[in-house]
């Protein structure tokens, strides 16, 4: 028994394409694309008929950077795997690539196994893993080879972090060596955590313990530096490299440099880096602790910088890196301590919304808001195809999104599982009004009709970019 959905009436939006036209899904994916009118959209009929009338018809966000119920500086991301996929929904995401994590001396496969069982049965949109790899041996190596066959094929490394997520120089080529053999892309933290943490401990001394100095200790130059050797390693190894969360001018020219010799070099940013700043970290009472993350909010002059990347293609994706802490009882950890304020920010169901205010101030096109918010995290991580694009055969992943409606960000009004938003007060426009993860509707004009378990774990392909 088939089940079709009609979506009639909006202009449909693509990385390449924008048509006026209507939308035939049948059993959860794209069936066919007809021009409003034409004779072949006017003899179709379904069981249901959605009226995006005014309205724009693009594909479901993919936020290739999550870390749900993260363990992490002494407790746990506060949004579930539950509550995070369905605020993702909320705000026009319909799949999510997180991080399953490798505790040092054990086996990725552990690991993997403990994050699915996070994750199973809980999700209300799809999703798949990345690994961390925080123990770089013999073992692990030869486990990467099995996980990109099965479908994880992007492990993150960490150039920060000392004793906790670290490697070494040593551990980092071997990674990429492997993965230039094995079709995996590394992802890489680039920042020099060793550099850092002693420059932490000097800071401490001198008494500078508040969130601002988060910002100052973790400076732009080491992001460059590492930025810099993890592309040589890159080279060396022979492998294609993607650099997470990029936040510093610096950083992006590194990229830019390496692009410009033809280098498999990819990099993302993230909205905080876009919209936020140092001036945030620097808000009194402690409240700066909301804004802490790695790499750090930067001065505002940085942004520039990140909106050329995205619109140069320099940097191919803006993902989340969503890693929600409450204020109260969990960024309070890091009182007097600003190297105890667990890092990372919420923003899973905000990214599509302030990209799209993005294309109102002029940064980037509607065509680049999908193409780096849907088409290219897809592209980039194994999906496209599937998922990134409103075109026969897709999954039917839908988002009819009102480009006139004003909304307030707060976290009154959002529905991740936080205290705080990091975006309280800003005022944008545009609004997702309906979505539908593979045909079935999980948001019906701003009421959540989704459930647990709807969202499937998807095992992805090697990177479209570089394969
Ligand atoms: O501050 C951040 N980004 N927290 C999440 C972990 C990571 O480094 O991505
Ligand atoms: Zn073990
Ligand atoms: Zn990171
Ligand atoms: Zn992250």
């Amino acid at each position: 028994m088939s089940t079709r959905t009609l979506i009639r009436g909006g202009l449909v939006i693509t990385a390449t394409d924008e048509t006026h036209a209507d939308v035939l899904i049948e059993d959860g994916r794209i069936a066919a694309l007809a021009a409003h009118g034409s004779q072949a959209a006017t003899a179709w009929s379904a069981e249901r008929v959605l009226d995006a009338t005014g309205k724009y018809v693009i594909p479901g966000g993919v936020d290739a950077h999550t870390h749900m119920e993260l363990p992490f500086g002494g407790t746990f991301a506060s949004d579930t795997f539950e509550t995070g996929t369905r605020a993702a929904a909320w705000g026009g995401t319909t799949t999510i690539v997180d991080f399953a994590v490798q505790s040092k001396g054990h086996a990725l496969r552990e690991g993997l196994d403990a994050w699915h069982a996070k994750a199973d049965g809980k999700c209300a949109i799809d999703y798949g893993f990345h690994m961390i790899l925080s123990d770089v041996n013999e073992s692990s190596l030869k486990e990467m080879d099995l996980l990109v066959e099965e479908g994880i094929t992007s492990f993150k490394l960490f150039m920060a972090y000392p004793g906790v997520f670290y490697s070494d120089d040593g551990q980092v080529l071997r990674a990429m060596q492997r993965s230039a053999g094995n079709g995996g892309l590394i992802m890489m933290h680039a920042e020099n955590g060793i550099a850092i943490d002693v420059l932490v401990e000097q800071a401490l001394q001198r008494g500078e313990t508040d969130p601002r100095h988060h910002g100052e200790v973790r400076k732009v130059l080491l992001e460059a530096e590492a930025t810099h050797r993890a592309i040589q390693l890159a080279r060396v190894a022979g492998a294609p490299l993607y650099v997470v969360h990029v936040s510093a001018e610096e950083a992006v020219a590194e990229l830019a440099a390496a692009r410009d010799k033809g280098l498999p070099v990819f990099g993302e940013t993230c909205p905080q880096y876009l919209f936020l700043s140092t001036d945030n970290l620097a808000e009194p009472d402690f409240e700066g602790a909301k804004y802490v993350c790695s790499t750090p909010l930067r001065p505002r002059e940085h942004q520039a910088a990140l909106w050329r990347g995205l619109r140069t293609n320099d940097l191919q994706v803006v993902s989340t890196d969503h890693c929600p802490f409450c204020f109260v009882g969990q960024k309070e950890l890091g009182r007097g301590d600003f190297s105890k304020i667990p890092n990372g920010l919420p923003g899973v169901e905000n990214r599509m919304d302030l990209l799209h205010q993005a294309v109102l101030d002029g940064h980037i096109t509607r065509r680049r808001w999908i193409e780096i918010a849907c088409a290219s995290p897809a592209r980039m991580f194994g999906l496209y195809g599937k998922k990134g694009t409103i075109a026969p055969g897709a999954d039917a992943d839908v988002v009819i999104y009102d480009p006139a409606v004003e909304q307030v960000l707060s976290a009154e009004t959002h529905h991740m599982n936080v205290d705080y938003s990091a975006y309280e007060g800003k005022r944008v426009t545009g609004r997702v009004e309906t979505v539908l993860s593979r045909g079935e509707v999980v948001i019906d004009q701003r009421e959540f009709t989704g459930r647990a378990g709807h969202g499937a774990y998807v095992p992805r392909g090697v990177s479209q970019y570089v394969g």
